[in-house]
């Protein structure tokens, strides 16, 4: 059974506290059951993993790169919280290691302050989901097993 990574960024272990009318009430671990969940629908394994520190998020893009090379994984969910704005080490980091990210928002950073309509990312990513709240992690698994397959 082939995995996905659901990686979270700065501040997203704060989901539930802060400020719930941007990001919603439900908790990282709320969040975390719900990408299982979306998993389990396509017969695919749900890692998870949150840090606030850029050098493990890339060293976990790395790794997840190797796991796809290796046949185990299909690709990574990346909410980069404000690192998407700022980082053009996790740029290099996903290109680097060849490994499939969807780019994820909870909220609609084009509706937001300017210096959020901006992504590092994005030109690396293979789809963005933006502005669906929680609901988008679940459509992330959804678009990368329909892009990439779960065999
Ligand atoms: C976010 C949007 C970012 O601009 C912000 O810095 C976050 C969360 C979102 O999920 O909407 O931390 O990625």
């Amino acid at each position: 059974m082939k995995s996905i990574l659901v990686m979270n960024g700065p501040n997203l272990n704060m989901l539930g506290q802060r400020e719930p009318g941007l990001y919603g009430h439900s908790t990282l671990a709320d969040v975390e059951q719900l990408c299982r969940d979306a998993g389990e629908k396509h017969g695919v394994v749900v890692e998870c993993f949150q840090s606030n520190h850029e050098g493990e998020l890339i060293e976990a893009l790395h790794n997840a790169g190797r796991a796809v090379k290796a046949g185990k994984m299909i690709g990574v969910v990346f909410n980069a919280g404000a690192y998407t704005h700022t980082s053009i080490a996790l740029y290099d980091a996903i290109k680097a290691a060849e490994v499939p990210v969807i780019e994820l928002h909870i909220s609609n950073v084009h509706a937001r302050e300017s210096f959020r309509h901006h992504s590092y990312l994005s030109p690396v990513a293979v789809g963005v989901i933006v502005g669906f709240g929680i609901e988008g992690y679940a459509l992330a698994i959804d678009g990368l097993v329909a892009k990439l397959g779960s065999k």
